[in-house]
């Protein structure tokens, strides 16, 4: 059997340095901002896990139902010989697409949390022993430089995470996988779709308040890697639909005009009241925009498949 090979294209002071130089630059910008892949710990990714199962978090049902129709059309479509996975997390809806691709020789995971692309990695090597699995450690956000595979590739962007960029960082996005990519490669893009207001807002604000505890695991993170002294209570959890952008914010509001330390840093950021610090934007796609962005990047959208109730896309785009 291969073992699972693990790269990590960062070295490990320099998830610490970029999380420093984030919370610098966020902490102290009006308004206040922190970046959402801060949220994926160990324990954010569970709590992503469970936020996946919630009955109002619709876009991970959605997206594993057009996954199981259309993966066979998706395999004839590509041919891969290796797989991308960006962000790929638990590599759970995954499995549908490494089954249908008959052809594959390698899998490659590329995630900033080690912790779950160990344990997908692990479960994947042992059911697929034929499989190269090769995880990369990496923020696909910085720029990517992926392992000698055999073409065709397909690179795979799942679970509408592309939502969670700003539209300028969307383009850089989607320009650098371009170059990645040689004709007769493919991307397979995940893209949530606008909806009801009502809909959307409950999907990042659930009953039973696991969005809002997984959106104050920020501040856990930036207390344990930076000592500072954040109290989780003393924050809410707020989600809103912006309908000029088209996305949902979470944001975290102070209850009480407070400072909080951040030895780390040597900084003391001050909270007014009702403050927010905005945590994530979640865009929300539709067809003609989606086509529209892939195209500024020199990508032409080739197929495009929705769940039964038209919530959540999947686009295919084949690099001639
Ligand atoms: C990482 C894109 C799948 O934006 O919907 C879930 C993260 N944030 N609930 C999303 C998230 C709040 C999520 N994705």
């Amino acid at each position: 059997m291969s073992p699972l090979h693990k790269t990590r294209t960062l070295p490990e002071d320099a998830t610490d340095a970029a999380l420093r130089s984030d919370v610098l630059k966020g902490l102290t910008h009006t308004p206040k901002t922190l970046p959402p892949k801060w949220f994926y710990d160990a324990h954010g990714s569970d709590l992503f896990e469970q936020i996946t199962e919630l009955p109002e978090y619709y876009p991970t049902r959605a997206e594993r139902e057009i996954l199981v129709a259309r993966s066979d059309e998706i395999a004839a479509a590509t041919r891969a010989r290796t797989l991308v996975e960006l962000g790929s997390g638990s590599s759970e809806k995954t499995r549908y697409l490494i089954d249908a691709l008959s052809e594959l020789h390698t899998y490659v995971p590329v995630d900033v949390s080690e912790s779950a692309l160990t344990q997908a990695g692990q479960a994947l090597v042992a059911e697929r022993p034929e499989l190269h699995v090769h995880a990369l450690i990496a923020d696909f956000t910085a720029g990517l430089t992926l392992p000698g595979a055999p073409g065709p590739r397909l690179l795979a962007f799942l679970g509408g995470t592309i939502g969670n960029l700003l539209p300028v960082e969307r383009a850089a996005f989607l320009t650098s996988v371009r170059t990645l990519l040689s004709p007769g490669d493919a991307l397979l893009l995940g893209t949530d779709l606008v909806k009801d207001e009502q809909v959307l807002v409950r999907a990042y604000d659930d009953a039973a308040g696991v969005t809002a505890a997984f959106n104050k695991n920020v501040l856990t993170v930036v207390n344990r890697e930076l000592g500072a002294d954040f109290d989780p209570a003393a924050f809410d959890h707020v989600a809103l639909w912006d309908a000029e952008q088209e996305w949902i914010e979470m944001r975290l509001r102070s209850r009480t005009g407070q400072t909080v330390k951040i030895p780390a840093l040597g900084l003391a950021v001050d909270f007014a009241a009702g403050e927010e610090l905005r945590t994530e934007v979640s865009a929300k796609f539709r067809k003609e925009g989606v086509r529209a962005e892939l195209s500024a990047a020199g990508l032409e959208l080739a197929h495009w498949w929705t769940d039964s109730e038209g919530r959540f896309a999947l686009s295919l785009s084949v690099v001639r």
